[in-house]
């Protein structure tokens, strides 16, 4: 894909699904790479498949919640590659459960990983972004990003945050007049270790609904994905639905309103009873 090369690009959770697969879509594109996730063997694994396609890239552990290790860890990219252009705010988790049965410390570690970890991001690599004189942020919602289901409010409460969040940003960057695109992007179903690597709240089957995630709603694959949002992020989008269910989803909300939530809360226990 064009409009990449030679651009240093920071991917976080790099070490499994649409981050692993952005990594390695841009260093086909020419970019080089800083890549990190907390699961240090899935990086070993997108480490070696960039270098294997000759990448200039640079590993590291790091948990996108310890803010003064993103702090060390931006200055520490900027160092070793004298810029940085990009930064795709991608780690993320799952957890399943209604609030009335959710703990605390679910919903906070969902905030912390899939909000915080995308604040941290953005204001750690924000003026090396700016001081490029061409940086992009690109942060990962969702889907429930745009709508709310039920048993999801934890997550939707994160991806909801990270849209309102990136969307202001955007407008920021074009007030200031700095050099900086953003985009949101919002995932529908995509086959990845998502579901499987989730939380549920007690009482829930998490290998029913991992497995009723990976059958009936993973659809689109992280490749794919991959370059649905690199083509979005060449074009400067402000926002990129990836897949067709993000794209019909996002439709039936526009034209329902808040009535969508009369509708799912009648129709999906039919569709995705375990998710219940
Ligand atoms: N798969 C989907 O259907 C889907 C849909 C919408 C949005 N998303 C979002 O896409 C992003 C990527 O998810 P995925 O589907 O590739 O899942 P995945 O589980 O395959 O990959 C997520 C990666 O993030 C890493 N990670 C988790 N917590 C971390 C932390 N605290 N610090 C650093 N790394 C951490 C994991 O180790 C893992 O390698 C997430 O933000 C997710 O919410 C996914």
């Amino acid at each position: 894909m064009q409009g990449f090369a030679g651009k240093v690009a920071v991917v976080t959770g790099a070490g499994s699904g649409i981050g692993q697969a952005l990594a390695i879509e841009l260093g086909r594109s020419g970019a080089k790479l800083a890549i990190s996730d907390i699961d240090t063997e899935g990086l070993a694994i997108t480490e070696q498949r960039l270098k294997a396609i000759g990448v200039d890239v640079k590993a590291d552990r790091l948990n996108v919640t310890e803010r003064e290790a993103f702090q060390a860890y931006a200055d520490g990219v900027k160092a070793h590659f004298g810029k940085v252009n990009q930064i795709y705010n991608n780690a993320g988790i799952a957890f399943s459960g209604d609030v009335e049965i959710s703990q605390y410390k679910d919903i906070e570690r969902i905030m912390d990983v899939d909000f915080w970890g995308v604040v941290n991001g953005t204001k750690v690599f924000l003026p090396y972004l700016i001081e490029s004189g061409d940086g992009h942020i690109v942060n990962v919602s969702s889907l429930f990003g745009i709508f709310s289901v039920p048993g999801q409010a934890a997550y939707n409460a994160a991806k909801f945050a990270v849209r309102g969040f990136t969307e202001a940003l955007r407008q920021e960057m074009i007030l200031a007049k700095h050099p900086v695109k953003v985009t949101t992007v919002h995932p529908g179903g995509i086959k990845t270790a998502i579901a499987r690597n989730s939380t549920v709240a007690e009482g829930l089957d998490q290998a029913a609904m991992a497995s009723a995630f990976d059958k009936k709603l993973a659809r689109t694959t992280p490749e794919r994905a991959a370059q649905i949002i690199l083509e979005a992020v060449r074009k400067n989008k402000a926002r990129v639905l990836v897949g067709a269910d993000a794209k019909i989803l996002d439709v039936i909300v526009r034209i329902t309103g808040s009535g969508y939530q009369q509708l799912f809360s009648t129709v999906l226990p039919k569709l995705a009873p375990p998710m219940r």
